[in-house]
C-alpha cells in the first residue's frame, strides 16, 4: 500500500473531490484529516474508515489553520501530503456581484491556500520531502463572463503555487497545481443557483477519480501542472496563443 504510515491533509474533505483524494488514500493505508466546515460532509468522508479524521477548520482563518496544523502534526505525525481543495463558487457578473461575496471568495479560495501553504511546507521543506497538491481550475487558465470573481481566485491560486514550487524547487518535495475543467460534485450546484453562464453549459463535466488519477501521474512524471479532461491543454494552449479567438467566443455565446 503505497501511502501505508503516511500522514496526508486534505482541506475541502468533506465533498467532492478532496472527499474522493481523503477516502483513496485511506484505502491505501494513510492517515488522513480532513479540514472542512462541512460537518456532515466530512462524516460522510470518514464512514468506513478509522484513518480519516475529521478537523472543523475554516480556511481561511491563519490562527484556526495553524493551530489545526500543529493539532494533526501531534496526533497523527509529521505531514507527508497536502491537498488544498476547500473552494467556494459563487458567480455573478463583477459590477452585480457582491463586492464582500468576491472578498469571500478570494479569502477562502486563495487565503484558505496561503493559509495551509504556511502552516505545512515549512515543515516539509526542512524533512525534504512531500507532496503539496493545489486545486486551480481551467477557470484559472481561461477568464470566462459572469466567472469574474472565481476565475480570479484560481488565477492567484496558480500563480502562487507556482511560485511556491519554484522557490522550493529543490526541496525534495513534490508540487502539483491541477486545472480540471468541470467536475461533477457539488460545486456546480453552488455557481447554478446564481448565474448559468451559457458556456457552462455546453461542457461534460467529468469525474473526481479522473482528476485524482491525472494528478498522481503528475506526480510522478514530474509535471507541475495538471490537466485532467479531454479538452483542457487544447483549452491553455488556445488562452497563450489565441485569447481573442476565445473572447469572441465567449461574448458570442453569451450574447453580450
Ligand atoms: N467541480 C468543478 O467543476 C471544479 C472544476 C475545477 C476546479 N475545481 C476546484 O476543485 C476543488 C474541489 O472542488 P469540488 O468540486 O470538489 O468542491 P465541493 O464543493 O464538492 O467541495 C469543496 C469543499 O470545500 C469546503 N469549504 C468551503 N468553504 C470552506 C472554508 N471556508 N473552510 C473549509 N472548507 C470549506 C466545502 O464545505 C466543501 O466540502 C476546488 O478548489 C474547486 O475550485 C472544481
Amino acid at each position: 500500500m503505497a501511502f501505508k504510515g503516511k500522514v496526508a491533509i486534505i482541506t475541502g474533505g468533506g465533498s467532492g473531490m478532496g472527499q474522493t483524494a481523503a477516502r483513496l488514500l485511506a484505502q491505501q493505508g494513510a492517515q488522513v484529516a480532513i479540514f472542512d466546515v462541512n460537518e456532515e460532509g466530512m462524516a460522510a468522508t470518514a464512514e468506513g474508515f478509522d484513518t480519516v479524521t475529521a478537523y472543523k477548520v475554516d480556511v481561511s482563518n491563519t490562527d484556526e489553520v495553524h493551530a489545526a496544523v500543529a493539532r494533526v502534526e501531534s496526533e497523527l505525525g509529521p505531514v507527508d501530503r497536502v491537498a488544498n481543495a476547500a473552494a467556494i463558487m459563487p458567480f455573478g457578473k463583477l459590477l452585480e456581484q457582491d463586492p464582500k461575496v468576491q472578498i469571500k471568495l478570494m479569502d477562502i479560495n486563495y487565503g484558505g491556500l496561503v493559509n495551509i501553504a504556511t502552516a505545512t511546507l515549512p515543515g516539509m521543506v526542512q524533512r525534504g520531502s512531500g507532496d503539496f497538491i493545489s486545486f486551480s481550475s481551467m477557470s484559472g487558465i481561461i477568464p470566462g463572463l459572469l466567472m469574474g470573481g472565481y476565475c480570479a481566485t484560481k488565477g492567484a491560486v496558480q500563480m502562487y503555487t507556482e511560485i511556491l514550487y519554484h522557490e522550493n524547487r529543490d526541496s525534495g518535495v513534490r508540487f502539483c497545481c491541477v486545472c480540471p475543467p468541470p467536475v461533477a460534485t457539488p460545486l456546480w450546484k453552488q455557481a447554478h443557483d446564481t448565474v448559468v453562464p451559457k458556456l457552462t453549459e455546453s461542457s461534460e463535466a467529468i469525474e473526481p477519480q479522473e482528476v485524482i488519477d491525472n494528478v498522481e501521474e503528475c506526480l510522478e512524471q514530474g509535471k507541475f501542472l495538471a490537466f485532467p479532461g479531454k479538452q483542457t491543454r487544447m483549452g491553455y494552449i488556445m488562452r497563450r496563443l489565441f485569447p481573442n479567438y476565445l473572447w469572441n467566443f465567449a461574448h458570442k455565446a453569451e450574447g453580450f
